[in-house]
Parts: structure tokens; sequence; C-alpha cells
């Protein structure tokens, strides 16, 4: 069913993702297929000087077309502030390619054809006149841009330029079309709370459908985060003790080692509990805690999500521990009085049949002793302990280990050999890296390819992304109390003892100790 030949690597499952029935346009995957190979497709991406585009978008987009996933008449329009010939705009991006891609521009062989349709604009996003220019560049390449063909518009400027260009999309008659589609994907963060959330899916909504939205969130397009629903639902044997009666408690851990680096600009108005828990930890709290959906597509997926979500109870202050990394103040472009918090560990539970009871903990912050991200399913004791006191008291665990050693841990017990009845904890790992020769695609090739497949399952809804700021909403609010920790450390001592009064310790099953 693949579109490419094979050129190594680990294929992007389209074929399962590719349908969109909510949109109507596709009846089966190979006529999507011959609709994104053989049509002409617009990508236009505001912001392109930044960074995003040269080490994400680029190199993806890059690798796509080198797997046969985008149309030799895909083209690509950058527009940003900067002035910059066509010729400077390439250079610029094919050093990220270089860089970043996962194929390699010099054996790839791609790149001479792959950055002919590729051209750059400058202009001001508040001016009508850019988006005429806009409007004339697209059509001059493709003189069927009006009718029939589709374009894609990625926002990857600063957001408070998000309502601007939206609201000049639409007046410079971008968005209409006879038969081609129009989408616009949107990058975060997608408000700074509810009510600007809200003002922003309003603004979005006067000018496209719900339906053409894409709210990116990149943690949905790793490969083991989808996979925490392969693993959940197209297997027997872990659903049904995943659920109250099994489970004691889960742990979500999203720790970096990095600081803020040059991000602090826009990390100081943000800090972490807009930067990470908003988005990517909710995220992989839905993926682990929704029920099975009635199918595999945007709407019946994103329904189940929004149910848990719904099901969070109320954060009260005594919920989260909130930190700050020594000598974060001293960071190029952060306030010396900064109280932006860079940590947050959090105990949340959603209220509902299969998870009452039962506490998910969820931790991420900067500049913290080592980079992981796993999902921890800690299973409950024994109910009575047949061999005495000699027994290991380390409960069942499944470690889902997101990055950067992808692949699942089970942890169980075992005996330890000889006359006397003594058990020790095992654990049972897979790893993608024994998948030989088998790269993990990058998050954005698969987003990007959805979002021009038309699929919108690995995106956020508007109600979602609001559903989301209404939960952290009471954090927002009392970001000042926050403890210090130190550099490379676990995080605050605070944070150790939040989860010891419960009974319970932070653990890490995906990392060396
Ligand atoms: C981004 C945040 O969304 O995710 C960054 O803005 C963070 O602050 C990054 O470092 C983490 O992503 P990943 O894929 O490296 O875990």
């Amino acid at each position: 069913m693949y579109v490419s030949k094979d050129r190594g690597g680990l294929r992007l499952p389209k074929l399962i993702f590719a349908l969109n029935k909510s949109e109507g346009e596709h009846t089966n995957i190979s006529e999507l297929q011959d609709d994104l190979v053989e049509k002409v497709t617009s990508i236009a991406i505001f912001g392109a000087s930044g960074d995003l585009t040269r080490r994400k978008l680029i190199p993806s987009l890059h690798t796509l077309r080198f797997e046969g996933y985008l149309s030799e008449q895909t083209r690509i329009l950058g527009i940003a502030r900067r002035k910059m010939s066509d010729e400077s705009f390439r250079e610029h991006l094919y050093k990220g390619v270089e860089d970043h891609s996962r194929i390699d521009p010099r054996t790839s062989k791609i790149w001479e054809e792959f950055s002919k349709n590729i051209s750059y604009l400058s202009g001001d996003y508040d001016d009508p006149e850019t988006y005429r220019n806009i409007a004339k560049k697209l059509a001059q390449d493709d003189p069927k841009f009006r009718e029939k063909s589709g374009c894609l518009f990625y926002l990857s400027t600063p957001p408070v330029l998000y309502p601007t260009i939206i609201k000049h999309l639409g007046q410079g008659g971008l968005v209409d079309t006879q038969e081609g589609w129009r989408r616009i994907i949107i990058e975060k963060p997608f408000g700074r709370d509810l009510n600007s959330s809200r003002d922003l899916n309003r603004q979005v909504h006067e000018v496209f459908d719900e339906d053409s939205v894409y709210r990116i969130d990149h943690y949905l397009g790793k490969e083991t985060v989808q996979n925490i629903l392969t693993f959940r639902f197209a297997n027997t044997i872990f659903e049904p003790v995943w659920n109250r009666n099994y489970i004691d408690h889960v742990q979500i851990t999203m720790s970096e080692r990095d600081g803020v680096g040059h991000r602090a600009g826009y990390y100081e108005g943000a800090g972490v509990v807009r930067d990470m828990l908003q988005n990517h930890l909710l995220q992989l709290l839905t993926l682990t805690a929704m029920e099975p959906p009635v199918a595999f597509n945007a709407t019946a997926l994103r329904n189940e999500k929004i149910k848990v979500l719904e099901g969070i109870r109320g954060i009260r202050s005594t919920d989260y521990v909130l930190g700050q990394y020594d000598g974060y103040r001293s960071e190029t472009g952060v306030d010396p009085e900064s109280r932006t918090p860079t940590y947050i560990a959090l105990r949340v539970f959603v209220d509902n049949w299969r998870w009452d009871g039962v506490p998910f903990y969820l931790r991420t912050g900067k500049r913290l002793a080592r980079k992981t991200t796993e999902i921890g399913i800690q299973f409950k004791r024994v109910p009575f302990h047949l061999f005495s006191e000699q027994i290991d008291p380390s409960p069942n665990h499944i470690s889902l280990c997101i990055q950067p050693d992808e692949g699942h841990h089970l942890g169980f017990k075992t005996k330890v050999p000889g006359s006397e009845m003594v058990t020790t904890p095992v654990d049972m790992e897979f790893h993608y890296r024994s998948l030989k020769d088998k790269a993990l695609p990058e998050a954005y090739e698969r987003l990007l390819l959805d979002a021009l497949s038309g699929d919108a399952s690995l995106f956020a809804r508007g109600d979602e992304i609001e559903l989301a700021w209404s939960i952290i909403g009471p954090i927002l609010e009392q970001e000042n109390q926050r403890h210090s920790y130190s550099q490379l450390s676990e995080g605050p001592r605070e944070a150790e003892k939040f989860i010891q009064m419960d009974g319970r310790r932070w653990e890490l099953a995906c990392v060396e100790h």
C-alpha cells in the first residue's frame, strides 16, 4: 500500500492514519495517496527564517519527499520579515537539512530537485500587500491555486502574530477555493490561558472550519507516543489489568538535562506549566488513561481524550510542587528576579469508573539529572504474601519508554535459584533499537504528512485545548510558590517529600541507574 519504494528506516504507517472520514474527502486510501502524490500542493510557512523551519520542517519535508510521500510538484513558500533571496533561503535551509535530517542530503541526491520548488517572500505580517504577494506567488507557481490545489499554511511565528496572520489570510482571499483544500497548522502555545485560548479559537474559526485546523503537539508525532495506543489496544494481555483494580498509581516523567538555552525570551513568559504541562504531559496522560475508541479516526480518538480531561478533578494547591533551578536567573535573557517555574510535580485524579482513586503523578523540569520521558504503571502489591518475609516487596510495573531509549519494560518477580524461597525483581525489555536498521521517523515527518493527508487524529481539537487550559488554570494563578533545586539534580527536595507523603516514591525504569 505504500507510495514509496522501501529505502530503509521505519515506514510511516500512513495507511492507518490517513483516512479522515470526517472531512468526507476520501473514500479509500489509494485515492488519498493519489491525491497527495499527484496534485499540486503548496506549503506556506510563516516565520520561515526561524529555527523550527530549518531544524524540523524542511528536514522532515525533505525526508518525506525522499521516501516518496510528497509529489514532485509540492511547492514550499517561506514567509518572514527578514529580507532574503530565494537562493540564500535555500542555502540556509540546506545547512539545516545536513545537520538535522534523518536522510543526509549528500546521499539522498534529491536536494537540488526538491529545493527548486522552495521560494521565499519577505513581508510585514500586518501588511495586506504581503498577502497579495503570497497569493500572486502561489498562483504563479501553480495556476490552479485558486480552484483546485491544496494549501497548508504553517504558523511558526511568535504566537502573538497568529491572530493577525489568520485575519489577513481570510481577508486576502487565500482561504477561498472552489475544489481545493486549505488547512492551517498552528504551533504551540495555543493561547496563554483559558480566555486567550478561547479568543484564539474564535479568531481561527472566523476564517477556518475546525476540520481544517491542526493544533500541533510534536509529542503526538513521536512513534513511541503513538505506540501507547498500540500497546494498550493491539494486545489483549494489558487492557484487562489497566484499571483501578490492579494499578496502584501511574507516574509520567519528562525530565530534561538542558536549561532554557537561547529560548529564555519565550520561556520567561511561559514557564514549565505552559511549556510542558498544558500540552505534552496532559497528552501523555490522556493516551494512558483513555477508553478504547470505537474507531481509529480523529473524531473517535479525540472524543475519548476529551472524556479523560473532563474527568480530571480540580487541582488544589496541595496537589503540586513547583521549582526553579539554581542559576536560572543568571541565564541570558532571564529576569534576575524571575519567579518563572522550571519544574513541576503534580498529582491528578481522573474521576471515572476505570481510574477512581488511582493517582497520576506527573513531573517535568529543565536542567535535571537526565533526559528521559517515560510512563510508569505501578501495579498493586500481591494481596497475600505466600512466601513469608523474605519476599522482595517491589510490585509489578510496566514502563513505556518514550525517549531516549525507546521501548518497554515489564517488571516482575522471580525465584532466586537455591533451596530457599527467595524472590528478586527482574525486568523483561523490548527496545526499538533491536529492530535493526530501522531509524524512528521524526515526529514532524508524521505530523506534516498527516496534515497534508487531512488526518487530524494526532492534533489537538479546539475544545481539548480549552479543557487543558482550564485544568491548569489554578496552577497558573499560584505560580509564585516555587522551590529551588540544584542543576542536574532530581528536582526540588519538596517533590520527593510530596510523593513520600502518599507512601510512594519516584521511580524510573527506562534509564540506567
Ligand atoms: C517543547 C518545549 O515543546 O518541547 C521545550 O517548548 C522542550 O521547552 C521540548 O524542551 C521537549 O521536546 P523533546 O521532544 O525534546 O522531548
